[in-house]
């Protein structure tokens, strides 16, 4: 197993745990719903998207015969997506409790980053999938 795809799986369990800690602290503590953002990307970004990523470079690749076209674009692509996962969130919680324009720009900043992570995913495995044989 390649050292991202592990990290991927291990990162997104991680993000797992955190989110639903941050869940049951929303229901005791409704003041906490403000963050309901955070703990759904949380969720979505980190825990789902992030074991499809581990698993789908695991698998994919091997399901068309094929090796995984760019497997250091997977390295930039597991840094990239828990970088800009962190910081939005991050930057997004700053602002809720502390509102200012600056946290809010750089929230959509690493928001753009997390894009741009996705494209590298895209790329690779297209360029995996794609060619004939
Ligand atoms: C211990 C586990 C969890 C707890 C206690 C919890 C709790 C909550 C709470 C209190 C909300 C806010 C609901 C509201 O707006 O009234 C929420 C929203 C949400 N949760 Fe969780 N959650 C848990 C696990 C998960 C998991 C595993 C996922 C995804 C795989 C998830 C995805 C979401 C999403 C997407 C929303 C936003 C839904 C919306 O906007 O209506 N949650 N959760
Ligand atoms: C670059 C990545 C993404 C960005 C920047 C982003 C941003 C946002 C924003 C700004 C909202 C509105 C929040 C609000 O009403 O306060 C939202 C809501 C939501 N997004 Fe995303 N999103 C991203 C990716 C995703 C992905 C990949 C999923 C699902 C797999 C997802 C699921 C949801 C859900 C379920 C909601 C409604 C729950 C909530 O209000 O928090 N998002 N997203």
């Amino acid at each position: 197993m390649d050292r991202f795809v592990k990290n991927f799986i291990i990162s997104s369990i991680i993000y797992l745990g955190i989110s639903s800690i941050l869940g049951v602290c929303m229901l005791r503590y409704p003041s906490l719903m403000s963050l309901k953002f955070v703990h759904s990307h949380l969720n979505m970004l980190g825990w789902v998207s992030m074991m499809i990523y581990g698993v789908g470079y695991h698998v994919l690749p091997r399901f068309s015969g094929r090796p995984l076209r760019y497997p250091q674009l997977g390295e930039l692509h597991f840094l990239a997506a828990n970088i800009s996962l962190i910081g939005m969130l991050l930057f997004y919680t700053l602002n809720v409790f502390m509102p200012l324009k600056t946290f809010e720009g750089f929230a959509a900043v690493f928001g753009a980053l997390q894009v741009v992570s996705i494209g590298l995913f895209f790329y690779n495995m297209l360029a995996t999938l794609l060619p004939k044989a």
